[in-house]
C-alpha cells in the first residue's frame, strides 16, 4: 500500500465510526472500541500496515493516526458516560422520532370569543364593521346624539375628561359608549346604512362585581327607507335566538335614550333558570325570568338632521349593549371582574 492508498482508507475507517458512533439507538461504545481501536481493529491494523511504507511519509502518516485515534477514544469516552459503561451492552432510551412535550396553546379571550359571536350574527344579518375613536369630541360622544350641553341625561354617563381641548375649545373625553360611531358613519357615508361597532368604552365609575370603568360595548345602526319599530324587534329576536338557542324570548321595556324616540330596555328570558326559578330563586335573573341586555329604539329625527340625513326620507333603529353581560351569560361567570383578572383558570375553561 502506497501512502496515498492509506490516507484514503484512514479516511474511510474514520468515517465508518462516525456513522456509526452517530446511530440511534446507539451501538455499545464497547464493541465500537473492539471493532476500530481493538488489537485487531480496523484502525489498529492500518496503523501496523504503517511499517510498509517509507519513513519520510510514515511519520506524517503516524501522526494522522494518532489523530484519528485520539478522536475516536475521546468519542468513545464520550458514549461510554452517556450509555453508563463499563458494562453490558446498553441502549439509550432516547428516541428523537417520538413526538415532543406539546406546548401549551393559547386560547382567545372570553371577551374577544363573544364579540366574535355576536358580529358573526350579525353578519348573517348583513352588517358589517365601523370603528370609532376611544378619545373622542363632546360633539360626537353627547351633542350630535341629542345630548344638548348640560341636558340632565349627561349625567346617566359619568365621563372621564382628557387634558386637550377640541377645534371648538371643548375638553376632549373618553368615549363613554360606542354611539358616537353612529355619528361618524353617518357623516361619513350616504344612507342606507347597516353597521355594528363594536369597542372599548369608559366611565368614572367604582369598580364592582358588575362594573368598572373600562369596559366594551357594541352598538348596532340600521338606517335605509322605511324602517320601523318592527325591524328592531325581529333583527334583536333573531340575534338571541341565535346566540342563546331557539327558545330563547325577547322582551321590549320602554325606556329612555335621547339618541332614540321611542326608546327600549331589551330583555331575554333566562337563561339559566328559564323563568322556573320557581322554589329557588335564580341567582342571574333574581326570580324575574328576564335578564336586561340591551338599549335600543328607533333614531331620533335630531339625530338624523344632525348628520344631514332627511328625516323625511329615511328611517332607522339603533341598538347597544355590554359584551361583559353577554360574555358572563355565556360562560356563566358571575363577577365582572373575572374577565379582567386573566386568571388562567378561568381562561382555560373558555375556547
Ligand atoms: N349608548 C347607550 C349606553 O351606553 C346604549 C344604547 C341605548 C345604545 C339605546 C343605542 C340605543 O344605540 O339605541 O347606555
Amino acid at each position: 500500500m502506497n501512502a496515498t492508498g492509506w490516507k484514503e482508507k484512514l479516511s474511510a475507517i474514520r468515517d465508518s465510526f462516525s456513522i456509526s458512533a452517530a446511530k440511534i439507538p446507539a451501538e455499545n461504545p464497547e464493541a465500537l472500541e473492539l471493532r476500530f481501536l481493538g488489537r485487531k481493529g480496523e484502525l489498529a491494523l492500518l496503523l501496523r500496515d504503517l511499517k510498509d511504507i517509507p519513513l519520510e511519509e510514515r511519520k506524517t502518516l503516524g501522526a494522522l493516526g494518532n489523530t484519528v485515534k485520539e478522536e475516536m477514544t475521546a468519542i468513545l469516552t464520550g458514549l461510554k458516560a452517556v450509555s453508563g459503561a463499563p458494562g453490558p451492552a446498553v441502549k439509550t432510551d432516547l428516541d428523537l422520532t417520538l413526538p415532543g412535550w406539546p406546548l401549551p396553546k393559547g386560547s382567545l379571550h372570553p371577551l374577544t370569543v363573544t364579540l366574535n359571536r355576536m358580529g358573526e350574527c350579525f353578519s348573517k344579518l348583513g352588517f358589517s364593521i365601523a370603528e370609532g375613536p376611544l378619545i373622542e369630541e363632546d360633539y360626537f360622544n353627547f351633542e350630535a346624539l341629542n345630548f344638548p350641553p348640560f341636558h340632565p341625561a349627561r349625567d346617566m354617563q359619568d365621563t372621564f375628561y382628557v387634558d386637550l381641548k377640541d377645534a371648538s375649545g371643548k375638553d376632549l373625553l373618553l368615549r363613554t359608549h360606542t354611539s358616537p360611531v353612529q355619528i361618524r358613519t353617518m357623516k361619513n357615508q350616504e344612507p342606507p346604512v347597516r353597521i355594528i361597532s363594536p369597542g372599548r368604552v369608559f366611565r368614572s365609575e367604582a369598580v364592582d362585581a358588575s362594573h368598572s370603568f373600562v369596559f366594551h360595548q357594541i352598538e348596532g345602526l340600521y338606517i335605509d327607507k322605511g324602517v320601523s319599530m318592527a325591524d328592531l324587534k325581529w333583527t334583536l329576536e333573531t340575534f338571541m335566538k341565535d346566540l342563546f338557542g331557539s327558545s330563547a324570548k325577547v322582551r321590549f321595556m320602554p325606556s329612555y335614550f335621547p339618541f332614540v324616540e321611542p326608546g327600549a330596555e331589551v330583555e331575554v328570558s333566562c337563561v339559566f333558570c328559564r323563568g322556573k326559578s320557581d322554589t329557588v330563586r335564580c341567582p342571574v335573573c333574581k326570580g324575574t325570568g328576564w335578564i336586561e341586555l340591551l338599549g335600543a329604539g328607533v333614531v331620533h329625527p335630531n339625530v338624523l338632521k344632525a348628520c344631514n340625513y332627511d328625516p323625511q326620507k329615511w328611517s332607522g333603529f339603533a341598538f347597544g349593549a355590554g359584551i361583559e353581560r353577554f360574555a358572563m351569560l355565556l360562560y356563566g361567570i358571575s363577577d365582572m371582574r373575572m374577565l379582567y383578572e386573566n386568571d388562567l383558570r378561568i381562561l382555560k375553561q373558555v375556547h
